[in-house]
């Protein structure tokens, strides 16, 4: 990427802009920009011009794990699951998890969960004539106070099963709040059926997930860290992956989102391009 596609003087017009802090960046507007997004200011646009600088690549990222959260959500409609809260949602984008899981289920429900403002000024918009689904303010840690807001007991009948989507999330919490332990602290509460769909930011490469960590943390936004795939896996103790190939022949296991069930692409456990020491490591699961 150069510098220009992230031009940190190019103005931003947020439609509502509510009672945000624009001294610092945050993981939702820097993530958005990073997307071409422009729903973020010149602070979040300089932070992403850093992360890019430091993580060259780190744009097709972010586009790869929207790509993959896109084929996650079509495989869970396609498996019969017709409710999602998606955690961690993040500013609305091109292809959101309502719009895709309403194509082929026109009644899913969708509860949207962010812990940025932000999020829900924007995210009302969208869903001004989406009746089944809602925008929340909340953090993803308080498992009671997400479950029980009048917004997901409106939307969701945990008699039946519910996709809980951590796409490109639990890299923002630190490791004292347990990250994979919340994975369980969710699924305790749901009906056998339910699904994940899971992705985290991850290397192999010691120096580089300390750098990239030690970077995000300077600039000031709220997070956890880059961790190792084996940690990842932690995750899905209490869960079934699925396998990550489109027929079904690769044994279950977590892969590089670029590559999770993307038309004839062999599922990779890292990006074959040696140089590319940081990647999105995915999943979809099963509650069985
Ligand atoms: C990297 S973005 C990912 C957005 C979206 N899930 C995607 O993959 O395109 C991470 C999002 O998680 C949100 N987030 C971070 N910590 C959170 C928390 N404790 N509770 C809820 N949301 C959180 C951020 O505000 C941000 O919007």
């Amino acid at each position: 990427m150069t510098d220009e596609a992230l031009d940190p003087t190019a103005q931003a017009a947020p439609r509502f802009p509510p009672d945000l802090d624009m001294s610092r960046p945050t993981v939702a507007r820097t993530y958005d920009a990073l997307l071409g997004g422009k729903d973020n200011f010149e602070v979040d646009r300089q932070a992403a011009v850093e992360v890019e600088k430091l993580n060259p690549g780190t744009m097709q990222l972010v586009q790869d794990n929207r790509a993959f959260l896109v084929r996650g959500v079509d495989h869970v409609t396609a498996s019969g699951v017709r409710q999602f809260i998606d955690l961690g949602s993040g500013l609305p984008a091109a292809d959101n998890t309502h719009q895709v899981a309403q194509r082929s289920a026109p009644g899913a429900s969708v509860v949207y969960v962010d812990i940025d403002p932000i999020v829900l000024a924007h995210g009302r918009a969208i869903l001004a004539d989406s009746p089944n689904t809602t925008v929340t303010t909340a953090d993803l840690r308080d498992v009671d106070r997400v479950l029980e807001s009048p917004d997901t007991q409106r939307l969701i009948d945990f008699a039946q099963p519910v996709c809980v989507m951590f796409v490109s999330l639990l890299h923002c919490i630190p490791d004292e709040d347990d990250p994979f332990g919340l994975v369980d602290r969710y699924f305790e509460r749901l009906a056998p059926g339910s699904a994940v769909i899971f992705s985290h930011l991850a290397s192999d490469d010691q120096t580089a997930a300390q750098q990239l960590t030690e970077r995000i943390h300077s600039l000031g936004m709220e997070w956890g860290r880059v961790r190792f795939p084996e940690e990842i896996a932690h995750a899905f103790d209490s869960l079934e992956i699925v396998s990550p190939s489109t027929d079904g022949s690769a044994p279950p296991a977590l892969v590089d989102c670029a590559t999770w069930r993307n038309g004839s692409t062999v599922p990779e456990k890292r990006p074959a391009d040696p140089d590319k020491k940081i990647w999105e490591h995915a999943a979809v699961g099963f509650k069985r």
